[in-house]
């Protein structure tokens, strides 16, 4: 069966891997924290950015499981920039219509800064200009063994048959079973990997890698992206006749 209109003009839903902010700052000699503070800037602009681009869903990359490797201090300043950043964005998201929601474990993170992501949450749960999905303290290979592990107890419960499990099953189980699948992928800096990010979900997303430093990350620099995915060709599995 051949494919309707494989074009996609619009990717409904982008997701980003925001890379290259200790590069950044170093670069200029300033401290690694520097360069979180300007990605968070731009985060700020890209969210603005969205909707004009009809872009409805959006997913950052904001601190992976890997990420409490790093000094001491850098995650310490990770954290308080995200605690100072949910505070002083809420009424903006909300008043734009953004409904935000976050993914990843909860249970390591600091409880002021659960409190703050559990509000924002509740607050702007009928939002439905943007959706801004934040992944923090995510990992997907977690993620997906925590769903293998409720269709497990489902299984011993006698609520389900192993026999019948299938990717539905599994998607229906993952942080995002709300969510689209993401359209786009985005990589700045110029690394071209996953790194445990939403590899399920993406198993049909185009990839788009830049080697644009994360604070670096304009809007005109996603309208770019957004172009050269307007004329990928995706196919999704069929054959374009
Ligand atoms: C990767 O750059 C970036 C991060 C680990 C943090 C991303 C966080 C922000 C952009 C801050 C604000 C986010 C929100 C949601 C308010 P890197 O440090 O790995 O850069 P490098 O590879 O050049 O060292």
């Amino acid at each position: 069966m051949a494919a309707k209109d494989s074009r996609n003009p619009v990717p409904g839903h982008v997701a980003i891997i925001m890379d290259g902010n200790g590069r950044w700052a170093s670069r200029r000699g300033l401290p690694r924290l520097r360069g979180h503070k300007a990605g968070a800037t731009r985060v700020k602009e890209i969210v603005r950015a969205c909707p004009d681009k009809n872009i409805r869903h959006l997913t950052l990359f904001a601190f992976s499981t890997e990420n409490w490797r790093r000094a001491r201090t850098e995650v310490a300043g990770l954290m308080a920039l995200f605690r100072r950043h949910l505070r002083t964005e809420a009424d903006e998201l909300h008043d734009n219509g953004v409904r935000v929601r976050f993914i990843g474990e909860r249970d390591r993170l600091n409880p002021k800064l659960v409190a703050l992501m559990e509000g924002l949450e509740a607050r702007t749960r009928d939002n439905d200009r943007l959706h801004l999905t934040i992944a923090l303290n995510y990992g997907a290979r977690s993620e997906i063994a925590r769903a293998a592990q409720r269709l497990a107890a489902a299984v011993a419960r006698g609520e389900l048959d192993a026999a019948e499990i299938g990717p539905d099953h599994l998607a229906a189980h993952l942080e995002t079973a709300d969510l689209p699948d993401p359209d786009l992928v985005i990589r700045t800096s110029g690394e071209t990997r996953l790194s445990n990010f939403l590899p399920w979900q993406a198993a049909y997303a185009e990839y788009a890698f830049t080697p644009v430093l994360w604070p670096d990350f304009s809007p005109a620099h996603l309208a770019d992206l957004l172009l050269e995915f307007g004329s990928r060709e995706r196919r999704f599995g069929a054959v374009v006749t």
